[in-house]
């Protein structure tokens, strides 16, 4: 199976960082967020990824490219462990780049992947979704698609009420524990029109028959094609799974989440964990008594 992680969007939440660099580039400790989810994806079994970028996105390119001068630099000091820390994010996959020439939303960065993608189902991964958990992500719902019959599958979380107006939400009923048959999609629904509590997370895995719904769906909301307007075509035509994905999930494109990936992250890292949390302990635990 193919992968398309959508990158091209503006990052407009994140501004005045998000200026000159991409939103995908953010560190979360030692590595970019786009990083992380490109390893979701080879862990999966994923290894053809297309990667959707536009103006202003360099950086993702570079970062999974060779460095020449940099690779010569760390082999005349014999740092060996950085070198190959370098060359497996090189060869961790074969990346290819197709550019959105402008940010008209989520549902048309995913169109611009078919003709990569062609007749094939494929998975779809946002940069801004970081998922921790021993069992990837997107090989949770491979594994559905797979045993459903290839009928598509997206992440689901349930989330508390006041949260939903963020997110995409989903009705439906639950068939199997933590899986639900889709009736119905809404994009970031006011507060109190919400159809349950269960938000769409950033990971899906789609029959090609998503093009055609994309084909057709008129730009919504901001001009954007969304993606969302499409998945409800497709749950009323070929049928649609929700499956709450397991793990920890963090939603980058908040500064809240963002900056909690990367404390809880390095409270888990043997170099940082026991210094972090005593930092913490002194500067919040002890100032609040
Ligand atoms: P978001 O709406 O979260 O990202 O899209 P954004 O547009 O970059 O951020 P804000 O809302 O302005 O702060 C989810 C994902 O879809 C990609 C984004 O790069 C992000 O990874 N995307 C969005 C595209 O590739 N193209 C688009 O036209 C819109």
């Amino acid at each position: 199976m193919k992968a398309v992680i959508p990158a091209a969007g503006l990052g407009t939440r994140f501004l005045p960082l998000t200026k000159a660099q991409p939103k995908e580039m953010l560190p979360v400790i030692d590595r970019p967020c786009i990083q992380y989810v490109v390893e979701e994806a080879v862990r999966s079994g994923i290894t053809d990824i297309v990667i959707i970028t536009g103006r202003g996105k360099r950086a993702i390119e570079n970062h999974f490219d060779r460095s020449i001068e940099l690779e010569q630099r760390l082999e005349e000091n014999a740092m060996d462990k950085e070198l190959q820390m370098l060359r497996e994010i090189e060869d961790m996959a074969d990346i290819f780049y197709i550019r959105q020439k402008n940010p008209l939303g989520l549902g048309h960065a995913v169109l611009c992947s078919k003709k990569h993608i062609g007749k094939e189902p494929f998975a779809v991964l946002l940069g801004d979704d970081l998922i921790v958990n021993g069992k990837p992500g997107i090989s949770q719902l491979v594994e559905t698609f797979d045993r459903m019959g290839g009928k598509a599958v997206v992440g689901i979380e349930r989330l508390p009420r006041e949260s939903l107006s963020k997110y995409g939400v989903i009705s439906g009923e639950e068939i199997e524990n933590g899986i639900y048959h889709v009736d119905d999609l809404v994009e970031k629904p006011p507060l109190g029109k919400e159809p349950s509590d269960l938000a769409m997370i950033g990971r899906y895995v789609f029959p090609p028959e998503i093009f055609g719904h994309l084909e057709k769906t008129p730009p919504g909301i901001g001009g954007e094609i969304q993606l969302t307007d499409a998945m409800r075509l497709l749950a009323k035509q070929e049928g649609l799974f929700g499956q709450i994905v397991e793990g920890r999930r963090y939603d980058l494109g908040t500064w809240f989440d963002w900056l909690r990936a990367n404390i809880e992250l390095a409270l888990e890292r043997p170099d940082l964990g026991t210094q972090i949390k005593s930092w913490l302990q002194e500067s919040v635990c002890e100032k609040k008594q």
